[in-house]
């Protein structure tokens, strides 16, 4: 997968007096079958999350509250994503290096995605992504 496979999804938005609501169905709104969801929150200013890719894993990363960057890299070139709307979702297919940066405060990332936990779906080291993207293998 390449940098222009990953894309920012607007889902459905219900705009009412009463406040807002947004959804998403698994293989209607998103492209898989959700297996887990988590969510990252009480991140302290400066920190960054991520530092890896997925071998298999895909991904909607949405700011449920907040705002964050997200950094997709292909190995070949860089975009960065600024999600800062709940009925937003930025898909991230497998094999896409990926960094989250500049949370703000009381931000709150929610991320829906196609495998349960696996340590061994992790890469962990940037040099052995872009290998393994260069040799066709992710
Ligand atoms: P990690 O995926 O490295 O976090 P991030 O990419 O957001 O920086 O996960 C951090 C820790 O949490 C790691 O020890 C594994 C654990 N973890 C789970 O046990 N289950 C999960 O679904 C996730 C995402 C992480």
């Amino acid at each position: 997968m390449v940098l222009s496979d990953c894309k920012v999804l607007e889902l459905p938005k219900f705009l009412d007096e009463r406040g807002n609501l947004s959804f998403v169905e698994q293989l209607n709104h998103i492209p898989f079958e959700i297996k887990r969801t988590y969510w990252l929150y009480d991140v302290p200013g400066g920190e960054c999350r991520g530092g890896h890719a997925y071998k298999d894993n895909q991904e909607l990363i949405i700011a449920l509250s907040g705002s964050f960057d997200v950094v997709l890299n292909d190995g070949t070139e860089k975009k960065v994503f600024h999600l800062n709307r709940s009925y937003y979702g930025l898909y991230v297919p497998k094999g896409i290096w990926r960094e989250m940066e500049n949370f703000s405060t009381n931000s709150l990332a929610l991320v829906l995605s196609s495998t349960k936990y696996d340590e061994s779906d992790y890469i962990y080291d940037y040099d052995e992504f872009v290998k393994l993207k260069c040799d066709g293998k992710i």
